[in-house]
Formats: structure tokens, sequence, C-alpha cells
């Protein structure tokens, strides 16, 4: 298990649809401990494989944040939204490559996934709260979509370019 470098926003590769997983292969199963660790050192609560450079529709979460609690690794390949909730629920959303900046995002309460397991399994299940917030705020990066572009133009632009700048600084050293 190693920890990847997660890519920073701007990036082309946080805004390509990435591609559907063929196979349950050894080199997956390689990836998805690969982001879970990733993701637990970051610490986040839920990682995309496109934020570690890597184009295929897959993410890990777990969004038990309670100290103490037994954590619960979960690995979403090839993951669908099969229902929404009419019900809305707003949460200040962040993301692992856009750190330090905090956003409201609208979304469906609750959403019932369907995927496909590292066991090869098809699996469904119904999410509410932050897990239903952070499954819908994964599947988004698999499809090129970052929560700040749920958000108005102004305040995408003013975070972008700030982005952008630390970027610049930190390439500069
Ligand atoms: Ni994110």
């Amino acid at each position: 298990m190693s920890i990847r470098p997660i890519l920073i926003h701007p990036d082309p590769r946080l805004k390509k649809l990435c591609k559907p997983v063929e196979s349950i292969s050894p080199e997956i199963g390689k990836l998805a401990e690969d982001m879970l660790v990733t993701m637990y050192d970051a610490p986040g609560v839920g990682l995309a494989a496109p934020q570690v450079g890597v184009l295929s529709r897959l993410f890990v979460m777990d969004c038990v944040k309670e100290e103490g609690a037994t954590p619960r690794p979960m690995v979403l390949i090839n993951p669908e939204i099969v229902a929404t909730s009419d019900e809305v629920n707003t949460y200040e959303e962040g993301c692992l490559s856009i750190p330090e900046h905090y956003a409201e995002v609208t979304r469906p309460a609750r959403v019932v996934m369907r995927w496909t397991g590292l066991d090869g399994q098809v699996h469904e299940q119904e999410f509410d709260g932050l897990w239903a917030t952070c499954a819908q705020h994964e599947l988004d990066h698999l499809n090129g979509k970052l929560f700040i572009d749920h958000l108005g133009a102004i305040k995408r632009g003013m975070i972008t370019r700030k982005m952008a700048k630390l970027k610049r600084d930190k390439a500069r050293g």
C-alpha cells in the first residue's frame, strides 16, 4: 500500500470523463487500496481515481467521522445513481483537490447507488446524510465535475485563480 500524490485543481485530468473499469484486476485492487490509504492520510472522507491521475470510474469513501468509531471503507467501481430523492440537502463541501476552500452545495438528500465491488458483485444501497453528499461529489469527479462547478461563475473563478496562484507559488518553491 502506498500513498499517492493528489492532483490539485486546476489540472486538465480533473476535467475528464473517466472510462469504465473493464475488469476487477489486481491493479484495480492495488489502486483501491492505495486510494483508501491516501484518503485516510489526507485526511478526507472520499477520493476519486482521477484525483490520483487515474481516469477510471472508481472512488473510495468512508464517512464515519466519530472519534474511535469503526472505519467503514467502501470501494465503488463503475458507480451509477439509480434513484434520487426530491428532498435536497445543503452541505458545506470541500475537496482534497481544492484544499482550504469550502462552499455550500445543494444536492438530493438521498440517493440509491449501484456499483461493482472489489468482490466482482453488483451492490445497491441507499445513502443519506454525509454519505449521500460524498457519494454524489465523488461520482461527479468521474464525470470531470468538481464541487465548484455547482457554484456561480464568480465564486468558481475566484477559487480557481487562488488555486492557480497557490500552484505557481508551490512550483517556484
Ligand atoms: Ni473532491
